[in-house]
């Protein structure tokens, strides 16, 4: 933490990335606010160095030597290719979540903020997420366009009404951090903010044991029955729908022959907007969603969907880098710290006794 007259100029760095994002950002600020000291005092010198003497004297031209020319040539652009590389380190960082990473899931809606875990918990305006572990959260907002932004993570990315977008973090430290809305999006804006609780692992534990309604995904199985998306996707090969389980972050082949990835937009785009993607050898029969199923209940169905893709995975895992089982319970995976992996592995316990 910087201090300036006792006021803090930045955010705690409280996450993984947060000492590369510091060091580009300082590192540019150094870089363009010494080249501007320099050309200025260059001029300041230069007027006083070169003026006009005597009073009649007339300009003449001069040729600069090549040398000058080459030099004022090759530095920058070493200097701009080196801001690319550094630039592009960190954004591969910051975009690129780990694949054993915690999934929680964000909705944003004027105005507050509502998390839900897929053990079940849901908050608003606070989120619980343990220490020393990436944290992935996908997020769509229910009306206008917001932004969620940890600064002590130094991680914001916009929220969506049309689709799903993720961020993920790695706190640091336990602790207490802010949340903010980074995006004007109406009248109390300025008032949609919370808390992020960073947690000892085994605080966080105690958390997840509070009580819950059932996993998101057993939950979301309910709604699947409640919409009644069992009648036509009925688990095997009989339904008038596809069979669902092991789609998920699958290729599925569409009927005018491509091919989409099922992965959270696809599902998503599926139950709201059917007719945009039929899959091969199923008449276009699906009813739209939309207006009925809500943002919380769509986590709950895409949640669902995701454990039956987790259930059909055969037994010695095959590659699948968003499967709650291979990530977290994988014995070639130590980076997984046990109590998270407990509550994973519980979920996926739950998850499997699904039909
Ligand atoms: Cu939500 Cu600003």
């Amino acid at each position: 933490m910087m201090l300036l007259f006792d006021f803090p100029l930045f955010p705690e760095q409280a996450s993984t990335v947060a000492r590369d994002v510091d060091a580009l950002y300082l590192g540019l600020v150094a870089l363009t606010g010494g080249v501007s000291l320099l050309i200025w005092l260059v001029i300041f010198y230069f007027a006083i160095r070169y003026r006009r003497r005597p009073e009649n004297e007339l300009a003449q031209e001069e040729e600069a030597p090549k040398s000058l020319e080459m030099a004022w040539t090759i530095i920058p652009t070493l200097i701009f290719i080196g801001i690319f590389l550094a630039g592009a380190y960190v954004y591969f960082h910051v975009m690129r979540a780990p694949d054993n990473a915690l999934d929680v899931y964000a909705t944003g809606r004027q105005w507050m903020w509502k998390f839900q875990h897929p053990t079940g918990q849901r908050e608003i305006n606070t989120l619980h997420v343990p220490v020393n572990r990436p944290v992935r959260i996908t997020m769509a907002s229910e009306d206008v366009i917001h932004s969620l932004w940890f600064p002590a993570f130094r991680v914001k990315a916009d929220v969506l009404p049309s689709r799903y977008r993720t961020l993920w973090f790695q706190a640091t430290k336990p602790g207490r951090y802010h949340i903010f809305c980074a995006e004007y999006c109406g009248t109390l804006h300025s008032g949609m903010i919370g808390w992020v609780e960073v947690m000892e692992p085994t605080d966080y534990q105690r958390w997840l044991a509070g009580g819950t309604e059932g996993s998101l995904a057993s939950q979301g199985e309910k709604l699947f029955q409640k919409y009644a998306c069992n009648t036509c996707h009925t688990g095997d090969n009989t339904g008038r729908g596809p069979n669902l389980a092991g789609v998920y972050g699958k290729p599925v082949l569409l009927s005018d022959n491509t091919t989409a990835t099922a992965d959270d937009n696809y599902i998503r785009e599926s139950i709201l907007n059917p007719q945009a993607k039929i899959v091969q050898g199923f008449a276009p029969v699906m009813p739209t969603f939309q207006g009925q199923v809500s943002e919380d209940e769509l986590i709950k169905l895409l949640a669902y969907v995701k454990s039956l893709g987790v259930q059909a995975t055969p037994a010695p895992a095959v590659e699948s880098p968003r499967s709650f089982v291979t990530a977290a319970g994988s014995p070639n995976n130590p980076g997984a710290q046990p109590p998270a992996a407990t509550t994973t592995t519980s979920t996926t316990t739950q998850n499997g006794t699904h039909p």
